[in-house]
């Protein structure tokens, strides 16, 4: 069997780097694989804090992003995740299995939590542990997401390993990472060496989903660029992560490599380029946009496809969980 799960966090600002590293991705996995599970992370989200009605809006609108993107809802199983008890249950299973070391080499905490780690929530620690569970409560065989999340999921498959080791059997599979395409990191717009991110202070640092054509072109006018036009062939990009960053959302956009992108504006000035990156963004996003804002004037709607992915979600995670519950040795009636 071979089913996908991948999950984006309802924390606001669902931004292109969220849509080119992974959900993009989705929607042309999803008519190569029996099962897609894309799920909307609610619990993650938490691990910092969220108003809880801005929680509840960012929640559809990631959903309706997904959906407006190509995620057919009929054939995978979209929802957010509080909604399948099974995410937590297993979590803290393999919360017993992984070892605080592993956690501690974990980078993403080390950003998030910053200099104050003590202060930092007990579940921003074991977040990867979480998301070990998401993956593993539908023994799911690939996970596509963006560069960012390797290390999370090498951990993922630790712990897969480690609870088939401590008890004998080979019940999980080691979920496989699929990461591809020319933007598996999109850099911020403002500084070619961090990666865009939802939480970055400055909102030129990021094309956000939500943004208008205007808005768009104004970014990527304001993008920071050195004052060389841009290279003949990708060779010339080393050293120039704000010229590769540019090109790269370029060559992911058209659905080409950077090296065609080159061959195309080489000797061209940034001003020029980006004038064509703006349209192209512009043309892609657009729809998308459209579709979401029409799916987001009809709540119910979209609650009614979460509520509606949740209950097949636990239809397939209940069998796994049940059979956890008996490796483990957890007394319980016979067949929960
Ligand atoms: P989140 O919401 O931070 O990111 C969602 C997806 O977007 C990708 N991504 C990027 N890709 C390219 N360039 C960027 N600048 C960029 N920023 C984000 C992420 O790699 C991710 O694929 N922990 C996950 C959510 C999660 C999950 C899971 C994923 C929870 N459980 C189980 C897979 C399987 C996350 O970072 O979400």
């Amino acid at each position: 069997m071979r089913r996908i799960f991948s999950g984006v966090q309802p924390t606001g600002n669902l931004h292109l780097g969220n849509y080119l590293g992974a959900i993009r991705n989705w929607v042309r996995l999803q008519s190569e694989f029996e099962d897609c599970l894309f799920c909307v992370v609610d619990l993650h989200a938490i691990t910092v804090w969220q108003d809880p009605g801005q929680l509840t809006a960012n929640t559809r609108e990631v959903a309706a992003a997904m959906i407006a993107a190509g995620i057919e809802p009929e054939r995978n199983i979209v929802f957010n995740q509080s909604q399948v008890p099974a995410h937590a249950e297993l979590a803290w299973i393999l919360a017993c299995v992984a070892r605080m070391g592993w956690l501690n080499r974990m980078t993403q905490f080390k950003e998030k939590a910053g200099k104050d780690k003590e202060n930092a929530a007990v579940g921003l620690f074991a977040y990867p542990v979480l998301m070990a569970a998401d993956i593993l409560a539908y023994q799911a065989t690939h996970v596509p997401v963006g560069e960012d999340q390797k290390q999370h999921l090498e951990l993922a498959r630790d712990i897969a390993q480690k609870f088939n080791n401590d008890f004998g059997v080979a019940f999980f599979p080691a979920p496989e990472p699929l990461i591809f395409g020319a933007a598996t990191r999109v850099m911020s717009l403002r500084d070619g060496t961090k990666k865009m991110s939802k939480s970055e202070a400055s909102d030129y640092s990021r094309i956000n989903m939500t943004d208008d054509a205007d808005a768009i072109a104004q970014k990527i006018r304001k993008a920071r660029t050195d004052s060389d036009p841009l290279p003949t062939g990708t060779a010339g990009l080393e050293g120039r992560p704000e010229a590769a960053n540019l090109i790269g959302i370029y060559a992911a956009l058209a659905d080409t490599t950077p090296e065609d992108v080159l061959a195309r504006f080489g000797e061209k000035q940034f001003s020029d380029f980006k004038q064509h990156l703006a349209e192209l963004a512009v043309a892609k996003l657009g729809p998308i946009q459209d579709e979401m804002r029409r799916l987001l004037a009809d709540p119910g709607h979209v609650d009614r496809v979460l509520a509606r992915g949740a209950e097949r979600a636990r239809a397939l995670a209940a069998p796994v969980l049940s059979e956890v519950r008996r490796i483990v040795g957890f007394l319980g009636p016979k067949g929960s």
